[in-house]
């Protein structure tokens, strides 16, 4: 159901493009869905998960693999990547606090949820290479002025090797109520 197509179609897999909000499937035609990294992106969240309630069988199950929560991610030493992404997943119209809200989101589609936040450990940023990929990439899609990111890139310089970030992720699995 993702927008974009895969990189690697493996033999025997059928894959469909669709958007979330209308799925082109029958009532009751899978047993399970997966997201991953999805309802921070997808528009109208509670709308969509509704959409896969009605393509879902009765004892079908919803597989919450990871969502995560850009409003209470924490960046040490404050670079200010962070609040960079958080802005861009709005810019997108997407939910950066995705993590927090998929709860209250499953639930007002109608289903009972068995959800579980990872653990609020730091972990080291090792690459400073990818991070600075990750600022072009913004840039370039307007998404950050040039000024800003020469600014957060040089201080990801200055930090890089002592970089740690907190992001709570939210997963678990949810069932027709
Ligand atoms: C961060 S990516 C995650 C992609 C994939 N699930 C993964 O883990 O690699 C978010 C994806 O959501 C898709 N997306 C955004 N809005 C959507 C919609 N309304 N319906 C279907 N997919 C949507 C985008 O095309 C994008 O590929």
């Amino acid at each position: 159901m993702d927008l974009h197509p895969p990189e690697a179609r493996p033999a025997g897999v059928t894959f469909a493009q669709a958007d979330a909000h209308a799925l082109p499937f029958a009532a009751g035609a899978f047993d399970a869905v997966a997201l991953h990294f999805a309802l921070l992106w997808i528009e109208r969240p509670s709308e969509a998960l509704a959409e896969l309630r009605r393509v879902l069988a009765p004892d079908g199950v919803v597989l919450l693999l990871a969502e995560p929560d850009l409003r209470a991610r924490r960046d040490e030493p404050d670079t200010g990547l962070g609040a960079v992404l958080q802005e861009a997943v709005r810019r997108r119209g997407g939910h950066p606090a995705a993590g927090a809200e998929a709860g209250r989101w499953l639930e007002t589609a109608g289903f009972r949820t068995d959800l579980r936040v990872t653990e609020r450990d730091w972990v080291p940023v090792g690459n400073l290479e990818e991070t600075l990929h990750e600022l072009d990439s913004l840039r370039e899609a307007g998404l950050l002025d040039e000024a800003r990111a020469r600014t957060i890139a040089e201080a990801e310089r200055a930090a890089a090797g002592r970089r740690r970030v907190l992001l709570p992720v939210t997963y678990g699995a949810a069932w027709k109520r």
